[in-house]
């Protein structure tokens, strides 16, 4: 708990002291301005992109009410710092990869579930011609995205989740040429009944078991807009503001 929670100013603790709520603290209701490190000089194509993520501008890619819609300004950085060609994105939802790809003038191969192709399925996979593939996966059930059991967010139990989603990496690694990169965007979750899941720490173990390497710095993407952040919860917990987008390339 910080201190502002322990004292009256957060409700609920006031509620279960048995006193009167104070006026929240202002930083609660307003953006708070944090000063980031400098960048160092260097011959990037990007260099504006580091580890940290943190434009609030989404850019018009996509659908923005689209759930899980994720804005396209980091993908756009990350095909400009790789130079890609080729783009496989098999988790399209509302086509924010596509747009961005569109715009770049990047050749998009984008589907999705909801289209009927399952990325888990190793037979409708292209082959490894890719140079670069983004997914953005469902955090397995923090969203439900549809009523299809082939879908991510149906699965039943983590178990039953990482188990599809390690057959996702390696459709996503076999569609990748050599030396090809894949950027995946997850987040951890809290579930009501399994606890807290960490997807982060899942997506590089299933990687690396499936010889993927990490190629680069994880990038920590400032969840702005997030729809949990206008929410109140009345239990005590420490709120997770970002996902992390990690890079993996095929040797
Ligand atoms: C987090 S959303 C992606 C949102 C997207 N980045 C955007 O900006 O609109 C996850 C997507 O994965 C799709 N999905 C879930 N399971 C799938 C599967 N087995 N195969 C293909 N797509 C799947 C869902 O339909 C959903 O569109």
């Amino acid at each position: 708990m910080t201190a502002t929670q322990t004292t009256t100013a957060n409700p609920f603790y006031a509620a279960r002291i048995g006193r009167k709520a104070e006026q929240p603290e202002p930083y609660l209701d307003q953006p708070v301005y944090a000063k980031l490190p400098r960048v160092p000089r260097n011959a990037s194509p990007v260099p504006h992109l580091t580890s940290l993520y943190h434009f609030s501008r989404a850019g018009e890619y996509g659908d923005r009410s689209y759930p899980g819609n994720c804005g396209g300004n980091l993908i756009k950085d990350l095909l400009r710092f790789y130079g890609a060609k080729s783009c496989y994105d098999p988790m399209t939802g509302s086509g924010t990869c596509r747009d961005v790809c569109r715009e770049l003038g990047i050749y998009c191969w984008s589907s999705d579930l909801r289209e009927g192709m399952d990325a888990c399925d190793a037979t409708r996979t292209p082959p490894d011609c890719f140079d670069f593939c983004w997914i953005h996966p469902p955090y397995w059930r923090q969203k439900i995205y549809s009523g299809n059991p082939l879908d991510l967010s149906q699965a039943p139990s983590v178990p039953a989740f990482l188990d599809r989603y390690k057959l996702l990496l390696a459709n996503c690694a076999a569609a990748l040429a050599p030396g090809g990169t894949l950027a995946v965007l997850m987040g951890d979750y809290n579930d009501r009944e399994a606890g807290f899941v960490p997807l982060v720490y899942h997506t590089k173990r299933l990687a690396f078991e499936l010889g993927l390497k990490q190629n680069g710095t994880d990038i920590i993407r400032f969840s702005h807009g997030a729809s949990s952040s206008k929410k109140i919860y009345r239990s005590s917990f420490i709120p997770g503001l970002h996902d992390v987008c990690m890079l993996f390339a095929k040797s």
